[in-house]
């Protein structure tokens, strides 16, 4: 049962007609039914309500927030395959003890990652990878808990490409190896077997493959039993088809009363049922609407060529998947055979092939039953946006994910022009250059620059070599912040006061926002030192905390299963490893007493002032240093340059705060702006966005984690409460490393 049907002749979901979605959001546009998701979630959980049994939607089927949202709030948990689905699922408010982490290759960052979020369980696919979840979880003090997936070697009439169950598949472990695996898991003192999986494959359309899959894993827990090895619970993992034709796949109630029935007879002592539902609670909770564009008649067959294509859809391209293709609106003109086809240059580019549709230049159709493996699986192949993707409810179309621009498809690319190139080459300032680097300089810079360049590099040259005084440096940046980081074990020395002043104007220095010192303690502690461009140190720069975590990773200077820890002048900050350039770094407990910031005024959970003749209210807290958060409808109007800078030199503040300029955008993200202390407004402040998250989860309008989106880029602040350190959560990138040499 789905709410996508027709009104007079015009396609609606609910309430709203399809046309009028389009009118506002374009095509290529998922569109999803919220009443129908509901309805799937509550069908499936219905069936097995009678038992003791966890469903944990499978979130590579569709990951988008705004619906996963709405399953955890539905009471859902989730299983994941990837660091970035826990962060979505987290992102949307999922209890994290009913998440379930699958597939095969976890890496070391994802494992640290799922064991501080309190994940449920790990199923675990191989030895090795069950010798890596203990090595972690020992390093992290806390013991992990694993159910093994095992591999039944059963064969699911499904398509190869996802049948997942046969000995020949990559998947599981083999049952004759399960016995022994948990034998080993009983001697890691980092694990506890709590469970055990298994998952044969998807769009499967007969009970008997699930039920033959059960008894195989009862089979097992029947023999773990005799060696001691008491379970709690079986997955059985996903793999219901849907109806996308003419399939007729088993009814729910036939599924779970045939699971539930065969964990009764055949389960030694009671377990509760595992599921991971994908397909059956979104397949058909959204269609795909497109744009015919042309019509093209060959001597062999009709093409309406449509604005979508398989980088939107890929399961037809993929696995030759069958999807209904209906009009938007209905019409009486002669239907006509058609192939219908994307505008992609590949011929496997076809949404539905040999169609009977009436359908002219301009029409909009709709591809039904896309809601799983839809969205999940698109690319930007040929340089193409993803689609819009518009939820539904009643009367009501809220956009979810907006059309991917062209700048987003150019955001993440670095040109490397001629005269970046140079620009580099130009900065090896010892003049090593050899014939083909002298070459490219004089190609793009000109012979008369090109000699000035080598007179003054070789002048440079036997300046440093009389001092002996290189200075190496690395140019970092995290989220719109340039850094340079100075490595104090490589020969490089603390600068100046007046030498930061210089080196860091982008005239007649490097350019950068702040300088960054490291030196090693012991293992993985550093010295950490951080000084604004005037020259002045800061107790803590979260941004800067991940810089100086990427160049130590980079460098092979640390031992990456571990956190690592960075003492500044007032305290240690830890860091953990997220992934290759993503960090976590521990910024400490947040600090509402005046005496923290300092400021001089009565404590009160938030303050008033009249600055400019208006009362402003903030309020004020310390996270290493001081910040005040005003609340503002929108962040673009937000009066930071006049405002932020009064009260950043109130003299309430004798030491100056930081002022953030933020906007609630819902529960779980928000808008800032920031006046820095001694800077004015800058791209992005680590600090200031774990202050405004803080605020708004204390003063109850968001919830953690907090997507804080600053003009430099987004960061992701987790805070469970008072007496709970704040994490923050984001990138870094390295730019360039080179020598800077004395002036002459
Ligand atoms: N659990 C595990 C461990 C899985 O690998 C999968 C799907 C599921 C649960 C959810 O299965 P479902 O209930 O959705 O069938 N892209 C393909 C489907 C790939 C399924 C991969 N694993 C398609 O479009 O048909």
């Amino acid at each position: 049962m789905d709410y996508f049907l027709y009104k007079d002749d015009e396609l609606y979901v609910e309430e709203v007609a399809v046309s009028d979605i389009v009118k506002q959001y374009g095509t290529p546009c998922y569109i999803y039914s919220q009443h129908t998701l509901e309805r799937h979630w509550h069908a499936v959980s219905e069936v097995f309500a009678k038992e003791p049994h966890r469903i944990c939607y499978a979130v590579k089927a569709n990951g988008n927030l705004a619906l996963l949202k709405i399953l955890a709030d539905l009471g859902a948990g989730f299983d994941i395959v990837s660091g970035g689905e826990l962060a979505r699922v987290l992102m949307a408010g999922a209890d994290p003890k009913k998440v379930v982490f699958s597939g095969v290759g976890k890496t070391t960052a994802e494992i640290k990652q799922a064991l501080s979020a309190g994940i449920a369980v790990f199923n675990v696919e191989s030895i090795p990878e069950v010798q890596r979840i203990n090595d972690v979880a020992l390093l992290m003090g806390k013991i992990a808990s694993v159910a093994v997936r095992i591999n039944p070697d059963i064969k699911a009439d499904t398509h190869p490409y996802i049948s997942t169950g046969l000995a020949s598949n990559k998947f599981g472990i083999d049952k004759n190896e399960v016995i022994g695996v948990y034998k080993i898991i009983q001697q890691l003192p980092g694990l506890k077997a709590v469970g055990i999986a298994c998952h044969i494959g998807s769009q499967i359309l007969e009970v008997a493959p699930f039920i033959e899959a059960l008894n195989c894993v009862l089979q097992l827990v029947t023999l773990l039993k005799t060696q001691g090895i008491i379970l709690q619970h079986v997955d059985i993992g996903g793999g219901l088809g849907v109806c996308y034709d003419t399939e007729t796949p088993p009814s729910l109630r036939s599924y779970a009363d045939a699971l539930l029935d065969t964990l009764k007879q055949h389960a030694p002592y009671p377990l509760e049922l595992w599921l991971e539902p994908g397909r059956v609670i979104v397949a058909n909770t959204a269609i795909l609407v497109a744009k015919v564009e042309y019509l093209k008649e060959t001597a062999s067959k009709t093409f309406a060529i449509l604005d979508a294509g398989m980088t939107d859809l890929m399961r037809p391209a993929l696995y030759d998947a069958h999807h209904k293709i209906i009009p938007v609106k209905k019409t009486a003109n002669k239907e006509v055979l058609l192939d219908l086809v994307g505008p992609v240059c590949e011929s496997s580019d076809f949404l539905g092939k040999a169609r009977l549709l009436a359908v002219q230049a301009g029409d909009l159709i709709a591809v039904r039953t896309v809601g799983a493996y839809g969205f999940s699986m698109s690319s930007q192949y040929n340089a193409r946006g993803r689609a819009a993707e518009v939820l539904v409810h009643k009367d009501k179309m809220t956009l979810i994910r907006r059309r991917e621009t062209t700048a987003d498809l150019l955001a993440h690319e670095i040109i490397i022009s001629d005269r970046n190139v140079a620009k580099n080459l130009a900065l090896k300032v010892d003049g090593s250059h050899n014939a083909d680097e002298k070459a490219k300089l004089v190609e793009v810079f000109g012979c008369n620059f090109f000699q000035w360049l080598m007179s003054k590099l070789c002048r440079r040259k036997e300046t440093l070599e009389k001092k002996n005084e290189k200075k190496p440096f690395v140019k970092m940046q995290a989220l719109g912040n340039d850094f340079v980081l100075l490595d104090l074990d490589e020969n490089a020395r603390v600068w100046t006061k007046e030498e930061i002043k210089h080196y860091s104007n982008r005239y007649t220095g490097i350019g950068f926002d702040q300088l960054l010192t490291v030196k090693k303690q012991h293992d993985n502690q550093f010295d950490y030192h951080i000084y604004n461009a005037d020259g002045g140190e800061v107790e803590q720069c979260g941004n800067g905390a991940r810089a100086v975590a990427l160049y130590l990773c980079r460098k092979n200077k640390v031992d990456t299963t571990k956190d690592i820890h960075l003492q500044t002048c007032n305290r240690v900050m830890t860091i953990q490893l997220l992934g290759e350039d993503r960090f976590k770094v521990n910024m400490g407990s947040p600090d509402f007493s005046p005496q923290a910031l300092p400021l001089e005024m009565p404590e009160q959970s938030s303050y008033e002032i009249v600055l400019e003749g208006e009362i402003h209210r903030f309020a004020a807290l310390s996270m290493g240093n001081p910040h005040a958060v005003l609340q503002v409808p929108a962040v673009e109007d937000a009066p930071v340059a006049t405002v932020g800078k009064s009260l950043c030199l109130h003299s309430h503040f004798p030491r100056q705060t930081n002022v953030g300029f933020m906007q609630i955008i819902n529960e779980h993200q928000l808008a800032l702006r920031v006046y820095e202390r001694g800077v004015g407004e800058t791209l992005a402040c680590g600090s200031g966005a774990c202050a405004a998250a803080v605020i708004a989860i204390r003063d109850g309008y968001c919830r953690s984690p907090v997507r804080v989106q600053l003009p430099g880029g987004e960061l992701i602040i987790h805070w469970l409460g008072p007496n709970e350190t704040v994490w923050m959560e984001g990138d870094a990138h390295c730019v360039y490393e080179g020598l800077v040499c004395e002036e002459e």
